[in-house]
């Protein structure tokens, strides 16, 4: 059985009340909702994360290689400066999909860059919780086809 890892980095959890022009007003108990709707339908397991702790979202990312056979993250603002989340996810070498529900191309310079992107099989942003929607279903033809 597949086995997905979706993880949710720092400010997350405020989501639907956080700066909705930029993360729209769907909660994280929402998005969860419907990515574990979207992974039962497809017969997959899909455990959830979120942490506002750079090192408890490594630890989680280690234990994956444990038990999952990809992750979908959100790392947040981690996206843009943590080079031990990018670590984390280059030593367990698992498929993994980069969302963002904004567009960070469209906004501060500083958010341009992510250093977790080099090390992932791809990057989707912009879309709101469709991101993580696209990278969930995305991540389930991948390693299906594996
Ligand atoms: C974000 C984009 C990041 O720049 C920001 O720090 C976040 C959320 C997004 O989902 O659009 O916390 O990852």
């Amino acid at each position: 059985m597949i086995k997905i890892l979706l993880i949710h980095g720092p400010n997350l959890n405020l989501l639907g009340k956080r700066e909705p022009e930029y993360y729209g007003t769907t909660t994280l108990d929402e998005i969860n909702a419907k990515m574990l709707r979207i992974a039962e339908e497809n017969g997959v397991e899909l455990r959830v994360f979120q942490s506002n702790v750079e090192g408890a979202l490594i630890d989680a990312i280690h234990d994956a290689a444990n038990w999952a056979s990809g992750i979908v993250i959100n790392p947040g603002a981690y996206a843009h400066y943590s080079y031990g989340l990018r670590d984390a996810l280059a030593a367990v070498n698992l498929p993994t999909i980069e969302t963002h529900l904004s567009n960070i191309h469209a906004r501060e310079e500083f958010r341009h860059k992510t250093v977790i992107s080099p090390v992932v099989l791809g990057c989707i942003t912009g879309l709101g919780w469709r991101s993580y929607e696209c990278g969930l279903r995305a991540l389930i033809d991948i390693l299906r086809e594996q």
